[in-house]
């Protein structure tokens, strides 16, 4: 064998061991191409060569602008459920457990780790509160009266236009402005679905989500759904083939809580598997714009073929959560859709629209967007590596590709409960996994929010989670 090979196969071998043996965790940052040529004295192209074998075995990451990190795996081990068990009712939803989780998350006493929002200096206020008083300055009388039932329409034609660059053609279909993507959503399940009928979901999902299935009495399926890649598309053509499915509601880009994205291959697939069985997708976009590498992915819209895909989006993630502004573009499903904003809010509120569609049309929109690619592009790598510091060993953390939420698997004798009652006691929230599933899975998993300024609060809170989760052991 040639010196060189002999090198990079030595390489190669060893850190695969350490891998395997767990010297470097899931996540973990590896030494950089540099380093590890340094301190073994050999070529940086050997160390390159055994890196990118590494790589295409699926062992190990490239993260953009933070080097290397060992791949986490990504089902979870959570393993496969049978997607043709019994659906199940919507169970403990709207309990006081949940309700309890959700005023912790938005009590500002609290250091923010649970709710999917962001700290208010990352926000866009200098450019909002222009905008605000231009409105107020120009046009404070049409703020008081009722805007277009179906949305203020310089707002729609300036979400229309922002979405032409990635919807195509489907960016210029009537779309109704809603009160947030909450509304969005409520309606776009109100138009295909009626009680007791069934529905396909991720699993883990946006509890929120799930809520509202047990409001509207619809039973759900709940379906695995990969770290990486979303939605295990194997698992859905049967169940769509043996039972009757209603409607799928997913999260393809950037998923809550998982931050997956699914490849734009499976979008294209999912959206002509659903078409053609006249089963209507819902899809719902937080944080699309958040991409951490590559481009902003596509919504399942872009590939729709005759109008089955109802797109839901939120600003609240990531604009204004207290505007209360979303976006149903409700595909063939136009009149149902309408006709349900009729009879619920009739109209959303006339200021925030009008401050959004200047927002938008001065190009603010974009330009904070990006700030928040590299300011997140940042934080995510730097929270990861916190967490696997200071959490107990076997505790995973997902690499999400885009947006702000981690999701973190803790060894199975752990309690996420246990953990967010001891987290608020100390003044800090999170998300415990088991309200992202009706089935009560996800006991030992917690959602962890990283739109926090990196500060010395925020590093010590990660330190007082790391040794609450100590304490927090299933009895
Ligand atoms: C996936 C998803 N959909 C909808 C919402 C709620 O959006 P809004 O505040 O705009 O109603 C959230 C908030 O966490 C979410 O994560």
């Amino acid at each position: 064998m040639k010196e060189s090979s002999y090198k990079y196969a030595q390489v190669y071998q060893a850190m695969r061991e350490k891998i395997a043996g767990g010297t470097y965790r899931p996540g973990e940052k590896l030494p950089s191409l540099r380093q590890l040529s340094q301190s073994l004295k050999i070529a940086l192209i050997t160390v390159q060569r055994a890196y990118a074998e590494l790589e295409a075995e699926g062992l190990i990451s490239a993260v953009p602008r933070s080097g290397y990190r060992v791949a986490v795996p990504v089902s979870f081990g959570e393993k496969p459920r049978n997607p043709l068990a019994r659906p199940l009712k919507v169970d403990g939803f709207g309990s006081d457990f949940l309700s309890s989780v959700t005023a912790h998350n938005r009590n500002p006493k609290l250091l923010g780790l649970g709710g999917a929002s962001m700290a208010r200096e990352l926000l866009p206020l200098r450019h909002l509160a222009e905008c605000s008083r231009q409105v107020l300055r120009e046009s404070f009388e049409q703020t008081i009266l009722y805007e277009p039932w179906l949305g203020n329409l310089e707002l729609k034609r300036e979400i229309a236009k922002r979405n032409q660059r990635w919807r195509g053609e489907s960016s210029l279909q009537e779309c109704l402005i809603t009160s947030g993507g909450t509304e969005a959503l409520f309606l776009a399940l109100r138009s295909v679905t009626r009680p007791g009928d069934l529905v396909a979901v991720e699993s883990p999902t946006y509890f929120g989500l799930l809520r509202m299935l047990k409001a509207l009495s619809l039973r759900v399926i709940e379906l695995p759904t990969e770290a990486a890649t979303g939605m295990r598309l194997d698992l859905l053509e049967p169940l769509l083939r043996r039972r009757e499915v209603k409607a799928c509601v997913l999260i393809p880009n950037f998923q809550n809580p998982l931050g997956s994205l699914m490849p734009e291959e499976s979008k294209r697939k999912i959206v002509e598997m659903a078409e053609a069985k006249g089963i209507p997708l819902l899809e719902m976009e937080t944080c699309a714009d958040i991409f951490l590498s590559g481009e902003r992915p596509l919504p399942l819209q872009a590939y729709a073929r005759n109008g089955g895909v109802l797109s839901c989006i939120s600003y609240s993630k990531l604009i204004a959560p207290g505007y209360r502004i979303g976006v149903l573009q409700p595909g063939r499903f136009l009149a149902e859709a309408a006709a349900w904003k009729a009879s619920s809010t009739l109209a959303s509120p006339s200021f925030p629209q009008l401050v959004l569609a200047r927002f938008f049309r001065y190009g603010l929109a974009d330009r904070h967007f990006q700030r928040l690619r590299s300011f997140f592009q940042l934080q995510i790598p730097r929270m990861i590596d916190l967490l696997l510091r200071e959490l107990p060993p076997g505790a995973r953390v997902s690499q999400p590709q885009g947006g702000y939420l981690l999701w973190v698997e803790l060894p199975q004798a752990y309690s996420g409960r246990e953990l967010f009652q001891q987290a608020v006691s100390k003044g800090i929230s999170l998300t415990p996994g088991e309200i992202f599933s009706s089935s009560g899975r996800y006991g030992n998993f917690i959602r962890l929010n990283c739109g926090l300024a990196w500060d010395d609060r925020l590093i010590s809170a990660v330190g007082t989670l790391g040794r609450l989760t100590r304490k927090s052991k299933k009895p």
